[in-house]
């Protein structure tokens, strides 16, 4: 018997890996964080199965449902939303079952950032202007952030944030960030991306507060940086013409003349 931990995607049902569908499929009973799941992913359960919202579920209840589906052999397939390895809770849920010697597997699912990045048809990463994302969030009532993890620090480098859990935060999180990347710098709020109901929201830190309606209260990302104007940026080193690389050697000098695909 093994619990298997299943990023569930951003909303879009078709969003889930194969191998997620797949072992979804093959389990018995299916423990889903309704919150945030769609639905229509638990039509890939067997007929049969037993199906868990544990929205509302704290975590002794979670385990004791685990415990129950382990006495009785049944594989578990827990799902959470987007991506496991960020805000799923599943370090915790994986820290009990271990004490208890129940086995787990761990199939990742696309985590929101992607899908809102996707949803803006923006790459986050442009060379010149952004070479690195950062996933963070500001402290809300359930959790506090270690000391040196503030949005401050992270402004300070200049680079692309994608804040999760704050939309609830929106004047902390404008007041904190304007002095470092200057009231002009473009932001995009995505609202549920990949939902049928997704919302966009393009601006700048200064009018983002003007921009936004109560509509968008929860479920939201905030992307921030010079990357999200989506121009001004130089192009890769990777596609030029006469850029020596191991795939495309520019001369029978280039020490990637005689690579091979063994050498690697
Ligand atoms: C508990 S965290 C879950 C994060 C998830 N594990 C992931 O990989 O993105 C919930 C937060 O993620 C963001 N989020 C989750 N799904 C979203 C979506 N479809 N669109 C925009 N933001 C989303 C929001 O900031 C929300 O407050």
């Amino acid at each position: 018997m093994t619990v298997h931990f299943i990023g569930a995607g951003p909303g879009a049902a078709d969003l889930l890996t194969l191998r997620g569908r797949d072992i979804i499929a093959a389990c018995p009973v299916c423990l889903y964080a309704g919150s945030l799941v769609p639905e229509e992913i638990l039509a890939h359960c067997p007929e049969g199965a037993r199906i868990v919202n544990t929205a509302s579920m704290d975590l002794d209840a979670i385990i004791a449902e685990i415990e129950t589906a382990h006495s009785a052999g049944h594989d578990v397939a827990r799902l959470h939303s987007g991506d496991l390895s960020v805000w799923s809770a599943m370090g915790e849920q994986i820290r009990r079952l271990k004490a208890r010697g129940i086995p787990v597997s761990v199939t990742p699912g696309v985590p929101s950032f992607a899908a809102a990045a996707a949803a803006l048809g923006t790459e986050l990463t442009l060379p010149g202007l952004g070479q690195s994302v950062v996933l963070t969030r500001t402290a809300g009532r359930a959790s506090s952030m270690p000391p040196g993890e503030t949005l401050e620090n992270f402004a300070r480098t200049g680079t692309t944030l994608a804040i999760h859990l704050s939309i609830g935060h929106l004047d902390r999180v404008i007041a904190e960030l304007t002095p470092h990347y200057g009231p002009d710098c473009p932001v995009a709020v995505v609202y549920r991306a990949s939902w049928p109901d997704e919302r966009i929201v393009r601006a700048t830190l200064e009018t983002l507060g003007g921009a936004l309606d109560a509509g968008i209260s929860r479920t939201a990302l905030i992307l921030v940086g010079p990357v999200l104007a989506g121009e001004g940026f130089d192009e890769s080193c990777l596609y030029s013409t006469d850029y020596d690389r191991r795939y495309r050697p520019q001369s029978a000098d280039s020490p990637w003349s005689s690579w091979s695909h063994g050498d690697d």
